[in-house]
């Protein structure tokens, strides 16, 4: 039976990461009908500061301070829930509408049961590869076993109410997976969606088998599982692990930009509001059982990526015109398991959906310099002292 709900109300795990707050902030500017339960177990690269603005905006301080029903307003949308997607107790009490009812929220204008979510959008994940290679632990437990625990509570939460077509089926299981599960391309090709599964890493690996997982829940239960694929994201708010961020904080610091190998290697950048405008069409017209490759139709090797970064650093902020005399060709951390290239074949989504990327290359990365440029308290704050001892781990 369907639920009548005039409200949509989105589990999205993960967001307070990069593309999970991208996402969150998408959803609350786009639509003033959709809630958010934002569960993040807040990792090292899980930050509240990337969602500041949303909770100063529609959210409560804190689900601890137990508001009164009169303080709640219809334009609070935005709840944070610190946890894990490994425990089954609170993904249970989520799914059920016990958790806000237990808190005392669920009440006058925020039902309960609008606060029970409807769709799950599976952001979390421990997300960085090199990190993978030096300890695949938390890899398995977090993107296998916590995709696993949220796929179950919602087969017995939602057991009623898939019947199979889109229209009927008011609940969706959107799980966001990578093109990393398709392993690597030499210089020609593209993946589609049914390319054979082949990763290369600790991390492709656990994101191939939670896939792997998605599909046996669909099949099995009929759960309605979407699950997307895209290419490498980038845009504001991404932890300064990851390439494009890092090489940035570094050069602003006058550090070494250290490039893998020769630096030779293909990613397809994404700019991350593509992406979301994506995963929100997925969310609302995709096809249950479906798989959506998601690309930026921005193929680039990492050597052009870094020298663009010191050219647009360099005429915007740096002063410096030889910002690139900073980069440093290393041994490469990744080994065998460093993929050469990648690249998607999307005519799926946009033949079905409608999508296409809108962001050029360097139109995105000129926008996501303005922003680091912007932001510099929000890198410091950010970056722990966990940080660098992994930084120490990774470049020395
Ligand atoms: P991220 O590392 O920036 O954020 C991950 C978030 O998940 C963090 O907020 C972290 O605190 C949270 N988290 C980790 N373990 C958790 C757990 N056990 N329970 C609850 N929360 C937990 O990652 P991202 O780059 O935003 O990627 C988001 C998703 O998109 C991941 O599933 C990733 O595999 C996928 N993806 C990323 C890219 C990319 O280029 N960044 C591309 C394709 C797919
Ligand atoms: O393709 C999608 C994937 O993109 C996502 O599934 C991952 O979560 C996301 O982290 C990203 O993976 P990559 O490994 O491609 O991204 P990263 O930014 O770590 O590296 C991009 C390329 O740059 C890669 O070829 C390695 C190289 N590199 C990376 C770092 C951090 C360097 O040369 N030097 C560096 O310091």
């Amino acid at each position: 039976m369907a639920k009548v709900l005039n409200r949509k109300t989105i589990l999205v795990t993960g967001g307070a990461g990069f593309i999970g707050s991208n996402f969150i902030r998408h959803e609350l500017e786009s639509y003033d009908d959709v809630v958010i339960v934002n569960l993040d177990k807040l990792t090292y690269a899980g930050n509240l500061e990337n969602l500041k603005d949303i909770e100063k905006k529609y959210g409560l301080a804190s689900l601890n301070l137990k508001p009164k029903t009169q303080d709640l307003r219809p334009d609070l949308r935005y709840f944070f829930v610190k946890g894990d997607i490994c425990d089954r107790n609170l993904a249970d009490s989520l799914l059920s509408g016990k958790y806000f009812k237990d808190k005392e929220v669920g009440q006058g204008t925020h039902d309960a049961r609008l606060m029970t979510p409807d769709s799950i959008v599976n952001f979390a994940a421990e997300s960085h590869v090199d990190r993978s290679i030096l300890d695949a632990v938390p890899f398995i437990d977090t993107n296998i076993k916590g995709t696993q625990v949220l796929l179950e509570a919602a087969r017995i939460h939602w057991q009623d109410l898939g019947s199979g077509t889109r229209d009927m089926v008011p609940n969706v299981f959107l799980h966001i997976s990578t093109d990393e599960v398709y392993g690597s391309l030499g210089k020609t090709g593209e993946f589609t969606e049914t390319s054979p599964l082949l990763p290369n890493s600790p991390y492709s690996a656990s994101k191939a088998a939670a896939d792997l997982l998605c599909r046996s829940y669909y099949k099995a239960y009929n759960l309605p599982i979407i699950l997307t694929r895209s290419s490498n994201n980038y845009g504001p708010y991404q932890f300064p692990e990851k390439l494009i961020p890092l090489m940035i904080k570094n050069a602003l610091e006058r550090k070494e930009l250290p490039v893998y190998g020769e630096g030779l290697n293909v990613r397809d950048w994404l700019y991350v509001e593509d992406n979301c405008r994506a995963i929100d069409l997925v969310l609302r017209k995709g096809n249950i059982g479906e798989i959506y490759n998601i690309g930026g139709e921005n193929e680039i090797e990492n050597i052009k990526v870094v020298k663009l970064i010191c050219k647009i650093l360099g005429e915007k902020a740096a002063g410096d015109s030889r910002l690139d005399e900073l980069i440093k060709f290393i041994n490469d951390p990744r080994g065998k398991a460093h993929d050469f290239r990648y690249a998607l074949d999307c005519s799926k989504i946009k033949k079905d959906l409608g999508w296409k990327p809108v962001s050029k290359f360097e139109e995105g990365l000129r926008e996501t310099i303005d922003w680091y440029l912007s932001n510099r308290n929000w890198v410091k704050k950010v970056v722990t002292g966990e940080y660098q001892e992994y930084y120490k781990k990774i470049y020395t």
